[in-house]
């Protein structure tokens, strides 16, 4: 357990309050708190040839394998790699046959075919702290033992009718390289470390965690996009061009001051390129590979024609790009009525596609007014939604896109929209399409001359292509009469303030769908609707923008920005506001570049769990675009303090005390299961090839034997990975069967290192005899003769494996799968604000914690908490246990066509009361990882909420129990 722990959250308050205090009384003494460093890891992509030099960085654009390598490889006295295999792999044979090595044939001999290839990219880390010569630092994180360790995440593709669905990892231990400068100061002047960086078919998103092996400085792990970017060619000259226009490198600050913000449309977790329009009289975007860490301004290769007709009667024509969704592969903008596309060069998707090659124009005769996006992928394809005007008022154009192929159909089939809900004149303002259950959800404004104008929420099935209306929204501004929220039901009396509804937006995890305007409305099954009375009606609000992990961000027309935490009632402003104040005094006078005094925002967005702000800054007269963090938890604690403290005289001095409401001090989540078999993550290990040189460094050759190596692994797997957890299908067993079977004759035909996989497993080939894995045997720290003559390099094969064992690490995983039946255990541990007598009755302790489970969809799972009162440590321990109903089946076979469910759970009388303080700063040295405060608790705005995505399959049960 964890002593330290009861006290910690009380004194990690005090300290915030100290530094709040700090700042308000006396700056200069805020130095005093950053006396510890802060050091943060740098990543960026190198290629074969920038290898080594300073300052080298280079866009993802390759995706075909290299044979760079092979040379490398064909010095190897024995080879790593099955020269059979090899062969197979560059004459296009798709299967290789099982094949029987007789014990005693020892190795294979060496082929003059083969060919080994590599990946054509290496990911370059080091890290830099704040006020210290960064090269120094790096050679002595790496004289003191520090090994970056890489965890590349690949994001499952979009099409899973024709990339297998997996959720593969492959970790990596970097290696370190010594830059070419030329340096005769001292042995080791610049140096970074390496790692391959994989590609794998169907995925052009990549997450890169890079972490610390523990050794060294403490730097606290990060992440990186490392992005596929198809939407760049090499020239002859080896520069690179966009395809889709021609950068531009002016940002002039009229392209930003004073531009009102747009929300950034893309498909979640699929779109490796992000793009912004709204530059105004531009038809230039803001284009990213790096969700806006950098960025290009791009002026789009289109002619911008227009001309009005009878059917459209454009009011105004500009040059300006109004809506732009980013997807998979393809990118849609919108300028005046027009929409085009452009399918973007992604190999790994589709190798015969080779991208749409210029802008498309599509929907040519059409009148389009607006593009809304559809924020998640299903069924093998994204979407778009065109909303149109004119001749076609009351259709809506459904964009699919399929392996970078566009194809629209005008919905609903039979008849307008109008006509279904048998009105005259109507027109559609907004629209959302509900994957899971193949719906549209129209928001429709109906001008009727009998009667005024108002709003329908419609809803038209796309399979029964039935059409209905599900809610008619009020006309005026319901009096919530000092309520937070209010049921509406239409007894309720009325302000004389019209709504005004401008949108909508759903998130399919919680089945909570927003009607916003000058007001929000929620509803979790589209007829009944709650209104959250804290946002005033004074406002408009222009854009949503949901995390999908429960959280929502407002942007309204004056700019201001609001903050929803989905399930509850409450609405926080957050710009512009005390806490924001505070917030940005601490930030100037700590120097930050990242604010200034003329600023205007260009996006807001969420990353991962952050909110991120996209701002254009100017100070001294230059104009800069950063990308930096909205701080929400720190506002809303700066807020509350603010509004909660009380100066207190103690002696000769003042003291700052406030009231703390949060019902518990400690919070921790324990009994986790191992995560795999619920997440189905696969995770690989790799780590460099062993090289003799005295400091450790590697050379280009053994860089790319460790390439070799790498791509051998993942092709491996993609050959022969099977969904079951025995030694002989996993896929490295290839790799390392003939060196045991070699260990095994000599040690008397006896298999060694434990039992034998139980039960026996059907041998591919009868009569050898193999070990279980996993086998880190000195034996395979092999070849200790091999390749003396090529500059020492070991590969030691037990250093390429899977992982099975992956130990949850007190924190629930991101999401998990649940299968037909199965369920997932874990248990909440709470201990109670005020210290109880050790006697007291333990229901005192009960009535002042409650955990609460709110489930998106109660016919399908169930939640069972059981609760143990610890009377003696004030505390209880929730078990809570989320099980598959066997109820809910049209969800497919394997892994097609999942449910999107939630589980949210919830402290009783914590939300807006209970922080905790993630971000990185002073105060995190405070509770280092691996020590007793060190409470891993999900990054949630409330540390009291857990968001837990959870994916329902039918996936049979037990048949596919092992290991996926
Ligand atoms: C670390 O990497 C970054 C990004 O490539 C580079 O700008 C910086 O100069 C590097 N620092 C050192 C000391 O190599
Ligand atoms: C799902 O995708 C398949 C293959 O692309 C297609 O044939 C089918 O019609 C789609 N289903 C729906 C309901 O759109
Ligand atoms: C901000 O910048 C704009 C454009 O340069 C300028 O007109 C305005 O006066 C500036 N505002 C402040 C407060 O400096
Ligand atoms: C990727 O897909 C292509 C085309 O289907 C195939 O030729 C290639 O072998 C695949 N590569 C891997 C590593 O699976």
């Amino acid at each position: 357990m964890s002593p330290a722990g009861p006290a910690w959250p009380r004194l990690r308050v005090l300290q915030t309050l100290w530094a709040l205090l700090v700042v308000l009384l006396a700056p200069w003494r805020l130095w005093a708190i950053k006396n510890t460093q802060e050091c943060t890891w740098q990543v960026v992509l190198n290629n074969f040839e920038t290898v080594g030099k300073k300052d080298a960085s280079d866009r993802f654009v390759d995706q075909e394998p290299l044979y760079t390598v092979d040379k490398v490889f064909s010095q190897l006295v024995d080879a790593p790699i099955d020269p059979d295999e090899v062969r197979g792999l560059v004459s296009g044979k798709r299967e290789r046959s099982w094949t029987c090595t007789p014990l005693g044939s020892g190795h294979l001999p060496t082929l003059s075919l083969q060919t080994y290839l590599g990946f054509p990219y290496y990911l370059k880390i080091n890290y830099s702290c704040k006020g210290e010569s960064s090269e120094a630092l790096v050679r002595k994180g790496h004289l003191t033992g520090l090994k970056p360790v890489v965890l590349v995440t690949f994001q499952s593709p979009v099409n899973f009718h024709r990339w297998k669905i997996e959720q593969l990892q492959i970790q990596m231990e970097a290696a370190p390289f010594r830059s070419r400068e030329r340096c005769n100061a001292e042995e080791v002047c610049l140096m970074s470390w390496y790692t391959p960086m994989p590609i794998k078919n169907g995925s052009v998103v990549m997450r890169v965690d890079v972490s610390s092996n523990g050794l060294g400085p403490f730097i606290p792990n990060k992440r990186f996009q490392v992005n596929i970017n198809g939407f760049l060619e090499r020239q002859r000259d080896n520069t690179l061009q966009f395809t889709v226009g021609n950068e531009l490198f002016n940002l002039i600050p009229r392209y930003f001051v004073n531009v009102p913000s747009r929300p950034l449309w893309y498909t979640v977790d699929q779109a490796p390129v992000f793009i912004l329009g709204g530059i105004p009289e531009e038809k230039a975007i803001l284009l990213t590979d790096t969700n806006f860490k950098d960025f290009f301004l791009v002026e789009l290769s289109i002619d911008s024609c227009w001309v009005g007709s009878f059917y459209c009667p454009q009011t105004s024509f500009t040059a300006t790009i109004y809506d732009a969704i980013a997807t998979e592969s393809t990118l849609f903008i919108r300028q005046n009525q027009l929409i085009y596309y452009f399918t973007g060069t992604y190999t790994t998707l589709h190798e015969s596609n080779r991208g749409s090659g210029r802008w498309v124009r599509v929907l040519a005769n059409e009148c389009i007014k607006k593009l809304c996006p559809v924020h998640f992928h299903s069924n093998g394809s994204e979407y778009v939604m065109a909303l149109t005007t004119g001749k076609h008022e009351g259709y809506v154009h459904f964009g699919t896109i399929t392996d970078g192929r566009v194809s629209f159909e005008l919905l609903p089939r039979q008849r307008s929209v109008c006509s279904g809900i048998l009105v005259v004149n109507c027109s559609i303002t907004w629209a959302v399409f509900i994957a899971g259950d193949y719906n549209l959800l129209l928001l429709v404004e109906i001008e009727d001359p009998s009667t005024r104008k108002y709003f329908q929420v419609v809803s038209y099935d796309l399979v029964s292509d039935y059409l209905v209306v599900l809610y008619t929204i009020p006309e005026f501004i319901p009096d919530a009469r000092g309520l937070e929220f209010l049921m509406v039901l239409g007894t309720e009396s009325y302000t004389n303030f019209p709504m005004v509804p401008k949108g909508m937006s759903y998130n399919p995890y919680n089945n909570l769908l927003f009607i916003w305007g000058n007001f929000l409305l929620q509803s979790y099954n589209s007829k009944n609707f709650i209104y959250l009375a804290d946002f005033p009606k004074e406002l408009s609000i222009k854009y949503l923008v949901n995390s999908f992990y429960g959280d929502t961000a407002i942007v309204t027309e004056t700019e201001e920005i609001w903050y929803l935490l989905e399930g509850s009632y409450q609405v926080y402003k957050l710009f512009p506001s005390k806490g924001w104040e505070v917030h940005v005094s601490l930030q100037v006078m700590q120097q930050s570049s990242l604010y200034a005094p003329n600023e205007t925002m260009v996006t807001l967005f969420y990353e991962d769990h952050g909110l991120y702000q996209l701002v254009y800054l100017i100070d001294n007269q230059q104009g800069r675009l950063v990308k930096r963090l909205v701080p929400v938890e720190q506002l809303l604690m700066y807020q509350q303090i603010s509004n909660d403290y009380l100066l207190e005289r103690q002696g000769s001095h003042l003291t700052l005390s406030f009231t703390n409401f949060c019902p518990f001090t400690v919070m921790r989540l324990r009994d986790l299961p191992n995560p795999q078999i619920y997440t189905r993550q696969e995770r690989y290990r790799a780590q460099p090839p062993r090289v003799l040189e005295p400091g450790g460094f590697h050379s280009d050759n053994s860089l790319a034997v460790y390439q070799g190596l790498v791509y051998y692994l993942l092709w491996l797997h993609s050959k022969y990975d099977k969904p079951y957890a025995d030694p002989v299908h996993d896929p490295t067993w290839r790799w390392w069967k003939n060196k045991k079977q070699d260990q095994v004759r000599g040690e008397g035909g006896e298999s060694v290192g434990g039992p034998s996989p139980d039960p026996p497993s059907p041998s591919p080939c009868p009569g050898t005899v193999f070990a279980p894995h996993p086998v880190p045997q000195d034996y395979y720290f092999y070849l200790a003769s091999n390749w003396r003559s090529a500059g020492s390099v070991h590969v030691d094969m037990a250093s390429y494996e899977k992982i099975y064992d992956l130990k949850a690490e007190n924190e629930l995983p991101e999401r998990i799968f649940l299968d037909k039946g199965t369920s997932y255990r874990f248990s909440v541990f709470l201990t109670a604000r005020e210290p109880e007598p050790l006697h007291g009755p333990s229901f005192q302790l009960q009535s002042k914690v409650g955990l609460a489970v709110v489930l998106a969809d109660p016919e399908c799972i169930e939640a069972v908490v059981k609760e143990e009162v610890l009377v003696n440590r004030n505390s209880v321990l929730f078990w809570v246990t989320l099980s598959d109903k066997r109820f809910c089946f049209d969800q497919g076979i394997s892994g097609h066509h999942l449910m999107k469910t939630s589980m949210l759970l919830k402290v009783v009388g914590s939300s807006g009361h209970c922080f905790q303080n993630t971000n990185q700063g002073p105060r995190m040295w405070l509770c280092m990882e691996n020590s007793p405060c060190h409470d891993t608790i999900p990054h949630s705005i409330f540390a009291s909420e857990f968001f837990f995505k959870v994916l329902v399959s039918n996936r049979c049960q037990p048949a596919c129990s092992l290991v996926w």
